[in-house]
């Protein structure tokens, strides 16, 4: 199995180009089941996410074609006839967000059979809401062995739905199977993370009327046909925050491209309050540190859009092991999610953990160890601690990372940072972890 090693030390300087948005770009292949007619998507990002779902895809008929002009990553996906409407388990439990093609399936065929994805590392994460959603809009729902049938013979009707709580997957799942619903859908308490839009706009393009999205109350007019059209992914946001985070844990200065920094204001302003600066530019921002002062701790509280994002909360952890205080994480998101806090310990951080709240005290210098993460977001923050701390530091189930960050070795190494992939094989880092 591939790992990771950094050897710390080394200040950050130059460029990284953002990708395109891993979270958006999931949804919006997905609604490629929508039309019959090829949907083009740009600045899809290259991630073993993206590839699972084309998998999927491909399975159920879609035929998916990808190329590169210059710098942009173009993906075709073409649903001229949905030849299955089944997601079986081995293909939805490699990625949880493939269970999104439900609904999309159900509107366009008038039914599907798809896989309960189950939990995963960072929480239980039912999808209550979403089958909640679905049934609203008239579908008819059985629970069968880990099987979801859904069946909308005569097609799904407008309703109006509104969340008991903020839920990312299930406002982008109900968007997606309404557009093609009969009459008026109404989304209340509606997620306004930046992916609703990205996701609004693009069916909007392919003809779909869906006003609000980034707002709380998402009105959707359900119209019968969709047709092909031509999308560029948003910005990743997440990937940006956590660039920004590297950059301020190693020290250096860092301009961050091609990407959207007032979708990620939470976590920006968080690193101006700890002593970073950051400017921004025509197309991102520079992210600068003095490697030789200490950064000020700060609290951190994990809240929807656009709130301080739970994707962003292992990075900054791994930021405030070295600040000079003591700062407080609260978790609201998921129950689970301070996996990386034991593995931030074993590098010499001093974190406390108790139900969703963690204490980190920050300590002068980390000092390198094999660690591991279980999943993404945890496992870079490892990277980044990494980064700062003394001597070599191996991150093992390298695979997390290479679900959601796209070239992540060649983006920081190209600053500066001793990084690389160590291929297969079981090392003395290994057996140590
Ligand atoms: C999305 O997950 C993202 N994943 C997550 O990113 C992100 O952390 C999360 O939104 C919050 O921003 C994708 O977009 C693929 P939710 P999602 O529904 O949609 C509970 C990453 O690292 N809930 O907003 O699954 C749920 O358990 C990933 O890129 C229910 O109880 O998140 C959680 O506690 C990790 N029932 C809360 O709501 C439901 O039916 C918010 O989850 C749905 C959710």
């Amino acid at each position: 199995m591939d790992r990771i090693a950094i050897t710390g030390g080394q200040t950050l300087h130059g460029e990284i180009p953002i990708s395109g948005a891993k979270n958006s770009a999931i949804k919006l292949m997905a609604a490629s089941l929508l039309t019959d007619e090829p949907l083009r998507l740009t600045n899809i990002p290259r991630l073993a996410d993206t590839r699972f779902l084309a998998q999927l895809l491909r399975r159920l008929g879609v035929v998916v074609t990808e190329w590169q002009e210059g710098a942009e990553q173009i993906t075709v996906l073409h649903a001229a006839e949905i030849t299955s409407a089944f997601a079986p388990y081995d293909l939805v439990r490699q990625m949880r967000a493939s269970f999104n093609v439900l609904g999309p399936l159900v509107a366009r065929t008038g039914h599907a059979k798809v896989s309960l994805p189950g939990g995963c590392s960072i929480g239980a994460r039912p999808v209550d809401l979403h089958l909640k959603a679905l049934e609203a809009l008239g579908a008819h729902i059985d629970l069968h062995e880990g099987y979801v049938y859904a069946q909308a013979a005569r097609g799904l009707k407008g309703a109006e739905i509104e969340f008991p709580f903020v839920s990312v997957g299930a406002t982008e799942h109900a968007m997606l199977a309404a557009v093609l619903a009969k009459g008026t859908t109404v989304l209340k308490n509606a997620a306004r993370e930046p992916e609703m839009d990205d996701l609004a706009q693009c069916l909007n393009a392919m003809g779909a009327k869906v006003e609000g999205a980034g707002t709380s109350v998402i009105t959707i007019t359900g119209v019968p046909k969709l047709h092909g059209a031509t999308h560029a992914v948003i910005p990743d946001r997440i990937e940006m925050g956590t660039y920004a985070i590297a950059a301020a844990m190693a020290g250096g200065e860092v301009r961050l491209t091609r990407a959207r920094p007032e979708l990620i204001g939470a976590v920006t302003d968080k690193l101006i309050e700890a002593g970073v600066s950051v400017t921004p530019t025509d197309d991102g921002v520079i992210v600068g540190r003095d490697p030789n002062v200490r950064l000020k701790a700060v609290n951190i509280e994990t809240a929807p859009y656009p709130g301080f994002p739970t994707d962003c909360q292992a990075q900054f952890m791994a930021l405030m092991t070295t600040a000079r205080g003591e700062s407080l994480f609260k978790e609201t998101i998921f129950e689970n999610r301070f996996m990386h806090a034991p593995e931030l310990n074993r590098l010499g951080a001093v974190i406390a953990v108790a139900g969703g709240e963690a204490v980190v005290l920050g300590v002068d210098k980390l000092r390198g160890a094999p660690v591991m993460a279980t999943d993404l977001r945890a496992s870079v923050s490892l990277v980044i601690a990494g980064l700062a701390a003394e001597g070599r530091t191996v991150v093992n189930r390298v695979y997390h990372l290479d679900r959601g960050f796209e070239r992540l070795e060649e983006k920081l190494s190209a600053c500066g940072a001793k990084i690389e992939r160590l291929k297969g094989g079981e090392g003395e880092e290994e057996e140590a972890a």
